[in-house]
């Protein structure tokens, strides 16, 4: 059974994707065991509340400094001795000891088709402003790993989504999460839970 850590910062639409494609079996061997937030006011507690999973909160404002919070977020991962964690929405830079610690084991969704518009400053609404600015056709999602850059870890997936005439910011990022982000999320916990690169993470 796949141990997996969710951190999230906001609405929690992709772990709700998450938790339904495991309610359905779409995703095997999985089990939520912590939803880890920074964000008190994160809908997304809500959704794991809901679901009787394990909902916590290390917020930056509780602590005097970053490197105290980091300590935290880490120790709160490693309670819940994860053997996947997934950034679904997580606003947070994930400290270089947690990266090195969990090497091969964290993955994130990105709502672009990276390289294309990632990196710093590329989160949330402003990705998709920067597609339609760009006035680029087809955009997406991608799920990668994460190493100590910015959207720059291993590519595992990516879905295409078509960007229309009439696409506000707001209407491609919710074509982009329905279409792309809902499922290729699932699906990337689903190949690891499932065996998919056991060899990336038991070096
Ligand atoms: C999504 O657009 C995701 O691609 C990005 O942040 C947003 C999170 O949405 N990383 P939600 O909290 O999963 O609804």
């Amino acid at each position: 059974m796949l141990r997996v850590c969710v951190c999230v910062s906001g609405g929690g639409t992709n772990l709700q994707a998450l938790m339904d494609a495991i309610d359905s079996e779409t995703v095997t061997n999985t089990q939520i065991v912590r939803v880890i937030s920074n964000n008190k006011g994160a809908y997304a507690l809500e959704r794991a509340k809901k679901k009787d999973i394990d909902a916590v909160v290390v917020s930056p404002k509780d602590y005097e400094n970053r490197e105290l919070f980091n300590d935290a977020l880490l120790q709160s991962v490693d309670e819940a001795k994860p053997d996947l964690v997934v950034l679904a929405g997580f606003l947070v830079v994930i400290p270089p000891k947690m990266i090195q610690k969990y090497e091969g084991r964290i993955i994130n969704i990105h709502p672009a088709l990276i390289p294309s518009f990632c990196g710093k400053g590329y989160y949330g609404l402003r990705v998709h402003e920067a597609v339609l600015a760009r006035g680029v056709k087809v955009t997406g999602a991608t799920v990668h790993y994460v190493d100590e850059g910015t959207d720059t870890g291993p590519i595992l997936l990516q879905k295409a989504v078509e960007v229309l005439p009439e696409d506000t910011p707001q209407t491609l990022q919710r074509r982009v999460m329905e279409q792309a982000e809902w499922i290729i999320l699932p699906q990337a916990v689903n190949m690891i839970a499932n065996g998919y690169g056991k060899d990336m993470r038991d070096k």
